[in-house]
């Protein structure tokens, strides 16, 4: 009891005085992000093939709520130059950016690399640098080469070694340049692809395979995780040493509050960790390697169940386990340098035997405030919350937070977006500074407004707002763009929650 009070008063004490809560971390890395089917475009320019997102928007027009699709998006691969002056404008320390698989690989075949594609990134890279900017490169944000998808995309265990010799034409050609690699991100989500949804939080996405429920999810899954290790192991083998950079997955992490104080709610919740993000986490980044102990026994159990001889959940050989775990002379554990996690939201975690192999289900609270995606609700605390729960499930790695960020249906005037990102970047700091979890990085989800999946361009996560009407996309900043800019210069959060974006603006200059 002693012991308790003793660690309350001292946080207490901790969070008024002996640290200043507003300060961002000496060498904190601030920056934005974007992918590249959200944002490019030029969706068949210059030897681009085709890729599992614009085969699914031609294949069903209807796809978003809008009847969009990213063909042209924000234009960024004729617009980048734009885009790095706004980057410019922000201060950002960092950008994170994805590469197009088929854009520099148009059949996923490594035989075949399109120059015209390679230059656009060399291109955009440079220009980063010149600025100042660290570039920070996502190797797969959900677009993969359509004809690797003929071939059973990442259902199909060959994708791993695909997905290697894609990494090795990327660090060949970039690797001089860019030190900060996420292999891929949203494992989770891209797996929702081979199922029907998943739930609220995790919609229908390309390629839309809905046909092997319970099945096609742990399979994509299983081949990503493959195709990670390898990928890591290749940089340590071969590039790490004249390279020096460092690699990550980013997962996307909502935090989940038990619905209740009932044992079995507490334990839902548990599992419903375990099941989001524990599924990528536990093979990559814990001691033991594998997946979470109860998927596996959840799973091998159900599959018994149901009358299978194998489990729905793949197994590791113990090659594979130990390309993913074993220590090698880089790293004390696992297969990866950081943890990125991609966190806007939390969840009411409930106990529910007929929800799928978790038995529990992630609800909506109708008490938290709400954004214009309907999976979106404005939880703070429970930012701290989730970093504290990475940081304790897999210690000894830094944590980048990959994604965060706020949707509205538009407007500069974007009150909103500014306190969503002041409140959880300060419960983020309180995350560093009184729990002492190591987070080294923020790149707010988005630099500008952006395809934004299922739904279209309805609703908007950018800075900049961008002109989707007009051909020439103009870029305009929000006022949160203004704030972002006025955080990083000053290197400090703002007091001032309860003024209006408008005086916050003018207080800026
Ligand atoms: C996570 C995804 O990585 C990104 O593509 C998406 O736009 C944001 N979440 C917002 O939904």
């Amino acid at each position: 009891m002693l012991v308790l009070l003793v660690a309350v008063v001292s946080a207490v004490v901790a969070e008024k005085s002996a640290v200043d809560l507003s300060r961002l971390p000496d060498g904190f890395l601030m920056g934005t992000a974007t992918s590249a089917y959200q944002t490019e475009g030029a969706w068949n320019e210059d030897g681009k093939g085709e890729s599992i997102w614009d085969n699914l928007v031609h294949r069903n027009p209807n796809y978003s709520v809008d009847c969009s699709n990213g063909d042209v998006a924000a234009d960024s691969y004729h617009k980048y130059r734009r885009d790095v002056a706004m980057l410019k404008e922000l201060g950002v320390d960092v950008y994170r950016f994805s590469v197009s698989w088929p854009r520099i690989m148009p059949t996923g075949d490594p035989t075949e690399i399109n120059d015209r594609g390679v230059a656009h990134y060399d291109a955009l890279i440079n220009l980063l640098l010149e600025n100042g900017i660290t570039p920070m490169v996502t190797m797969y944000h959900w677009d993969l080469p359509q004809r690797l998808q003929d071939l059973g995309g990442w259902a199909n265990p060959i994708m791993a070694y695909y997905f290697e010799e894609y990494a090795n034409v990327l660090f060949t050609k970039f690797g001089d340049r860019v030190k900060w690699w996420v292999t891929i991100n949203e494992p989770e989500h891209i797996a929702a692809g081979y199922e029907p949804a998943l739930s609220l939080y995790v919609p229908s996405v390309a390629p839309g395979l809905p046909g092997h429920p319970g099945v096609g999810s742990y399979l994509a899954a299983h081949t990503m995780l493959l195709a990670h290790g390898r990928a890591y192991r290749l940089y340590n083998t071969t590039f790490r040493h004249r390279q020096h950079g460092r690699l990550g997955l980013a997962l996307s992490a909502v935090h989940i509050q038990p619905a209740s104080d009932a044992p079995e709610d507490v334990a839902a919740a548990r599992r419903l960790f375990q099941f989001q993000v524990g599924w990528f986490a536990h093979p990559v980044y814990s001691a033991e390697g594998d997946y979470p102990p109860v998927m596996r026994e959840r799973i091998d159990c159900r599959s018994r169940m149901e009358g299978r001889w194998r489990s729905r959940l793949p197994s590791f050989s113990e090659h594979e386990r130990r390309m993913l775990t074993v220590p090698d002379i880089f790293v004390p554990i696992g297969s990866a340098d950081f943890i990125g996690v991609n966190e806007y939201t939390s969840s009411l975690g409930r106990s529910n035997e007929s929800a799928g192999d978790a038995g529990a289900s992630m609800d909506l609270n109708p008490q938290w405030p709400t954004a214009a995606a309907k999976w979106l609700q404005v939880v703070p605390w429970g930012f701290r919350e989730i970093l504290n729960t990475l940081a304790k499930e897999y210690p000894g790695y830094p944590i980048f937070v990959t994604e965060n960020g706020y949707a509205d249906l538009g407007g500069l005037n974007d009150t909103d977006r500014i306190h969503y990102i002041v409140s959880y970047m300060s419960e983020m700091l309180k995350a560093i500074y009184v729990d002492k979890v190591p987070v080294i990085g923020y790149t707010y989800w988005s630099l500008m407004d952006s395809y934004e999946w299922d739904n279209g361009y309805r609703i908007k996560f950018g800075l900049y707002s961008v002109d989707f009407k007009h051909s020439d996309r103009k870029r305009r900043p929000k006022q949160s763009a203004r704030v972002i800019a006025a955080i990083i210069k000053r290197k400090r959060l703002p007091q001032w929650l309860n003024m209006t974006a408008e005086s916050i603006g003018k207080s800026l200059g």
